[in-house]
């Protein structure tokens, strides 16, 4: 079976200096992949060029995703092929509330007119795993959410888009010990009802307990130096990342 997601021999760049040097990668469909690495390694920057952020120029390599380059694709065609990236540092939407924002994303996405029997059901089963009350949705997209919130609105919008490949940028950041169990709850309910693939770059190793994976990268200075099964997380959480930043 061919991979969801190849990266090959990836270099990126941000403002002319290089960031990425040479990242080789393989995502199965329905595949959990985990990616660490010490402050500024470069992970943001994988999941950005994944997105197709423009201040990311891949000067070689390619990224082939569901058998097509979507290296010169820009974002909305990205997220139509099913890429979700969830922001380290989720962005403030005046004006447009959570929930038509979820109903447009959704439209833009699948380019069909919106269920709303469907809408309304997924996104009430959804904000229930998420412990979120409903009156989020007529708020503002993120606009005075608290941290904690906002990332729990990025695993809702996980949920209601349903890719087929989500990159999770430290999801788990500033959640306190109920919230990493409630949004860790979220990913398992993606990881189980859809055959969504998940690139999940953390710090922290509580929101993997209790989630299935498969695999685990690390990232130092630009290079996957190495990769391993799900173990590799408890040995870098235990030894951290010296024995890999020494040359
Ligand atoms: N827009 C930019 N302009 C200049 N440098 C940038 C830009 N974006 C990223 N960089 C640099 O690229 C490097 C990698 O940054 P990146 O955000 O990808 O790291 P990271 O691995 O996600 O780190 P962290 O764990 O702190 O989130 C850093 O040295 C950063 O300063
Ligand atoms: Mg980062």
């Amino acid at each position: 079976m061919s991979e969801l997601l190849q990266v090959k021999d990836l270099h990126v760049s941000v403002e002319d200096a290089p960031i990425l040097k040479g990242i080789d990668l393989s995502v199965g469909a329905g595949e959990t992949h985990v990616l660490m690495g010490p402050n500024g390694a470069g992970k943001s920057t994988l999941g950005f060029t994944f997105m197709g952020n423009p201040s990311y120029v891949v000067t070689a390599g390619d990224i082939i995703f569901d058998g097509e380059s979507v290296k010169d694709m820009p974002v909305d065609a990205r997220a139509r092929k099913g890429m979700f990236l969830s922001f380290q540092s989720p962005f403030e939407v005046p004006g447009i509330s959570l929930e038509s924002f979820l109903r447009n994303a959704i439209r833009q996405n699948t380019g069909k007119p919106l269920k709303i029997r469907q809408f309304r059901a997924d996104l009430k089963e959804a904000m229930e795993i998420l412990h979120m009350d409903p009156s989020y949705l007529e708020r503002d997209l993120n606009v005075g959410f608290s941290g904690g919130e906002k990332k729990k609105a990025e695993i809702l919008q996980m949920l209601m888009l349903r890719p087929k490949f989500a990159i999770l940028d430290e999801t788990d950041s500033g959640l306190d010990v109920d919230a990493v169990r409630t949004v860790s709850e979220g990913v398992r309910a993606y990881q189980k009802n859809r055959d969504g693939a998940l690139l999940i770059i953390t710090h922290s190793t509580r929101i993997l307990d209790s989630l299935k994976v498969d695999k685990t990268h690390i990232l130092v200075k630009g290079k996957l130096v190495a990769t391993g099964d799900g173990s590799l997380v408890d040995e870098v959480n235990e030894n951290g990342f010296a024995k890999y930043v020494e040359d």
